[in-house]
């Protein structure tokens, strides 16, 4: 998409993204504001489309691969509405206490001057957040499913998956599609053991127990789709998020020093607290830096319900179009040098949603913006006032797109207990294409 941003502008239409895909639908490639204003607002033109899952139409695959994101119209507006009130500010910071406690507990265990995996490491750590504040604190339950339906996101996207979509039960196609069933079968047991306790603190009790807009009590069908999306909503953007944040600091030794410098100003030797981190310009400035340069939602795509026609083309019913996050949020007139990583740069700018696409805009923006950027600071805070971090040298470092953009591989990262004694260690891999360190980093 960035070669076809360079050659031919903010708007590509191409018959295929990818040479073995055969489609008669457009696929269109756009960057910038504009383009998510128009797609992002006209909800009755452009509806969600995910790639997500790979599995005949009545199959468990296909049914959790349902779930909000793809919901549209008045049940989409009964869901928005159950899943956005527990994750409104106030009830966010109602959960400050609990979230330092997890917090702390979760990082206690990271062991000082030996190598960890930075991805799996943020990827529990934030999974465990998420179970604990926001799916009714039934840990291992949680873990469990997760880990299983990781796996089947896996498979989703396997090369061999795609190329022999055979149910046998040899194939990997056919494996994938009794995991799901599984999968499905323990997220349903999950869900009844919920029945008749609707706490709003627990996502899955929101879904299980009040009536749908139509009254009628919610089908399986619909309980299963719910839980990977929120899932994949509340931890895996996360995720992303601490990862590419801590491997940035790891690159860039004096942004690490100034953000060190105003935890342990503001701390005053205090352990971190949701109130203190609140309150940290350029915690927050990195945090929004790193999303900006690594967004972890890095493209959304949408599809039309009908003909219609943007900037002057007319494009048919069914087509799609590719809202990318990772150009939009590199428009020079608003980023200079826009592809360092500066996080002073937000002292001065003040984006619309639709300039910074990180949270999406619109009517279906995140709901989680308030509950993510939470977690995040406070576990960065914690992080960097115990620690030292420092990548392995020479480490590879790839990043694979899950919706989520995600590390390919283990990242090693060796803690230190924190000395100030910052020094940037070169990468390589793919990762460190896509980002430039400024001078005297
Ligand atoms: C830093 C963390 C987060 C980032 C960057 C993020 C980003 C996004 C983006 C880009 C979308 C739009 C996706 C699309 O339409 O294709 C979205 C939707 C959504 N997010 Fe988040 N998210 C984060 C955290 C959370 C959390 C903690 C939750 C809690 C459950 C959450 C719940 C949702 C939900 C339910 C939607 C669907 C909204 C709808 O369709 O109306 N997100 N998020």
């Amino acid at each position: 998409m960035q070669q076809a941003y360079t050659a031919y502008g903010p708007i590509v239409a191409v018959g295929s993204p990818l040479p073995f895909i055969a489609t008669r639908k457009p696929f269109i490639f756009t960057a910038g504001a504009q383009f998510n204003r128009a797609a992002l607002n006209d909800t009755e033109t452009w509806r969600p489309w995910h790639i997500f899952c790979r599995g005949p139409r009545k199959s468990a695959m296909a049914r959790l691969g349902t779930g909000i994101i793809r919901m549209t119209g008045r049940r989409h507006a009964h869901y928005r509405q159950l899943f956005t009130k527990p994750l409104r500010k106030e009830k966010v910071e109602a959960l400050g206490a609990q979230m330092k406690r997890v917090t702390a507990e979760g990082i206690a265990s990271w062991p000082v001057d030996e190598p960890i995996d930075l991805s799996s490491s943020a990827r529990f750590l934030m999974r465990t957040l998420a179970l604990a504040l926001l799916f009714g604190d039934d840990r291992a339950r949680g873990h469990a499913i997760s880990e299983g339906l990781g796996r089947l996101l896996e498979c989703n996207w396997s090369a061999r998956v795609f190329a022999c979509p055979v149910d046998l039960p040899v194939t990997p196609y056919g494996r994938m599609l009794r995991d799901a069933q599984a999968a499905e079968r323990q997220i349903l047991d999950w869900a009844n053991s919920k029945r008749g306790n609707k706490d709003e603190r627990d996502l899955l009790s929101v879904v299980v127990n009040p009536p749908e807009e139509d009254g009628n009590p919610p089908t399986d069908e619909i309980i299963a789709g719910h839980l990977p999306t929120l899932f994949g909503a509340s931890f895996e953007t996360c995720q992303s998020v601490l990862t590419w944040t801590i491997l940035l600091l790891a690159q860039h030794a004096r942004v690490s020093r100034d953000l060190v410098d105003e935890l342990t100003g503001k701390l005053a030797g205090e352990p971190p607290s949701l109130e203190k981190v609140a309150e940290l310009p350029f915690l927050e400035a990195v945090i929004k830096e790193s999303m900006r340069v690594l967004p972890p939602v890095p493209i959304q795509i949408r599809e039309t319900r009908q003909e219609t026609s943007l900037a002057g083309f007319a494009f048919p019913r069914g087509a799609r179009i590719i809202l990318n996050a990772f150009l939009t949020n590199r428009m020079p007139d608003l980023y200079p040098e826009p592809d360092c990583f500066r996080p002073e740069r937000w002292a001065s700018i003040n984006p619309s949603q639709f300039e910074y696409s990180a949270f999406s805009a619109g009517p279906r923006k995140c709901p989680g913006y308030q509950f993510g950027m939470s977690v995040v600071k406070m576990a960065l805070a914690e992080i960097l006032t115990r620690f030292r971090v420092s990548l392995m040298p020479d480490a590879r470092i790839d990043y694979k797109l899950r919706i989520a953009m995600l590390a390919r591989q283990p990242i090693p990262l060796v803690l230190h207990r924190q000395d100030g004694k910052f020094a940037a260690v070169p990468i390589r891999g793919t990762i460190a294409e896509l980002f430039k360190l400024p001078e005297a980093a």
